[in-house]
């Protein structure tokens, strides 16, 4: 079965984008789908960052390392991704060159009450990845724009943007696939 760990940028209990990634996974068959907690991930220290980390980084990198692709769910916080999302990502950046990161395909996605869905923290979110070897799919942005008033009661009830969500999670199965079969030849 395929693994998937989706990760939200947003501790808020009522977050839109927990909301998302929760009915985002329910409605995906014959998936592996987890979301992982950043709620106690330590503020990012180099000197914590040594062959014993924290617990929650330990096993914040243990579960990106185990999954085989990601889907990522940020807010737009000032054009910015949000700093508890940035943390756990230079978290998982290291060790430099071991990044659980590495060549991993993660799918984005952004949920703002804005018209503009977040889309200015999407690119930079995919800069990060970049930079850390990860490989966010090439394709058409997914924005959840007017966010508010497409959750009900903690699920996503808008039935377009779950087509476009699980379309998003296709490109992504696909992009695994291709990933094993390369990795197998
Ligand atoms: C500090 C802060 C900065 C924000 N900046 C932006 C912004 O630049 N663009 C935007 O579209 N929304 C912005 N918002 C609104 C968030 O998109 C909104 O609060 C969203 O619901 C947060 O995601 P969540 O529901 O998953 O917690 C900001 C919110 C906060 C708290």
């Amino acid at each position: 079965m395929t693994k998937i760990l989706a990760i939200s940028g947003s501790l808020r209990r009522e977050s839109f984008n927990t909301a998302i990634l929760k009915t985002l996974g329910e409605g995906l068959e014959g998936v592996d789908f987890e979301i992982f907690p950043l709620a106690d991930v330590p503020l990012y220290d180099q000197d914590l960052d040594t062959a014993t980390p924290p617990a929650a980084v330990a096993a914040l990198r243990q579960a990106i390392r185990a999954a085989d692709g990601l889907i990522v769910s940020s807010p737009e916080y000032n054009y910015g991704i949000s700093g508890v999302l940035k943390n756990a990502l230079d978290w998982a950046s290291r060790p430099y060159g071991q990044s659980a990161l590495n060549r991993k395909p993660v799918m984005t996605l952004t949920a703002s009450p804005a018209f503009t869905g977040g889309a200015r923290a999407q690119a930079s979110l995919h800069e990060t990845l970049f930079a850390v070897g990860a490989r966010p799919l090439a394709r058409a942005q997914i924005v959840v724009a007017l966010v508010h008033e497409k959750i009900k009661d903690g699920r996503l009830v808008d039935d377009a943007t779950l087509g476009f969500l699980k379309a998003g999670a296709a490109d992504l199965m696909k992009e695994i696939a291709r990933l094993k079969v390369a990795v197998e030849a």
